[in-house]
């Protein structure tokens, strides 16, 4: 079976989810990894279609949904599943229902593969922006667990391996 796994990123966390999954399908799929701004192929010569990437700002990468809206009738015929990254979870739900196509039946599911929040790792206008965001998320020394305010987000190892789950179980 013939995989499409497609992912946007900024600083390389949905990459490393894609990568994650490309790895726990592989040899058993011939998986085909891109990123979207390398002109992804269409969903149609492929059996089962992986699709997502991260939230900025509130908002999934325009090519992406780009991507999405003018496959949709292609990814309706194949098996389909669409996944965010992000920093806030709670917001999970708002973002799936405002940033998808709403005519995609995502038959193996809409998932959280969970996101990262690390200011060390970013340069630029983002990384005073992450700061910021991240103030809200976890005490300003960043590092010290606090009973007080939720634990900040990681890549959730477990969506991903379910999903690919669900993928083995088409065979
Ligand atoms: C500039 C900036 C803006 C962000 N905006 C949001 C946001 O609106 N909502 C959210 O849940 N997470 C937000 N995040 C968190 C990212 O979604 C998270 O860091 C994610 O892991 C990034 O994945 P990527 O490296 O694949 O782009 C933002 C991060 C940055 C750096």
């Amino acid at each position: 079976m013939k995989v499409l796994v497609i992912y946007s990123t900024k600083w390389g966390v949905s990459r490393a989810c894609a990568e994650m999954l490309t790895d726990k399908l592989t040899p058993t799929f011939d998986v085909t990894l891109c990123d979207i701004q390398d002109e992804p192929p269409s969903p149609e010569d492929f059996d089962v279609a992986v699709i997502g990437g991260s939230i900025r700002m509130g908002s999934l990468n325009k090519k992406l949904k780009a991507y999405l809206k003018s496959n949709i009738d292609k990814l309706n015929k194949i098996h389909t599943a669409l996944f965010i990254c992000c920093g806030f979870s709670e917001n999970f739900d708002d973002y799936v229902s405002m940033q998808f196509p709403k005519a995609i039946n995502a038959d193996l599911g809409i998932h959280f593969f969970g996101g990262e929040l690390k200011p060390q790792k970013l340069h630029g206008i983002d990384k005073l922006i992450l700061k910021m965001v991240r103030s809200e998320a976890a005490r300003d020394d960043f590092e010290t667990p606090d009973p007080d305010h939720p634990p900040l987000p990681e890549i959730i190892p477990e969506n991903i391996s379910r999903l690919a789950d669900s993928i083995r179980a088409l065979l």
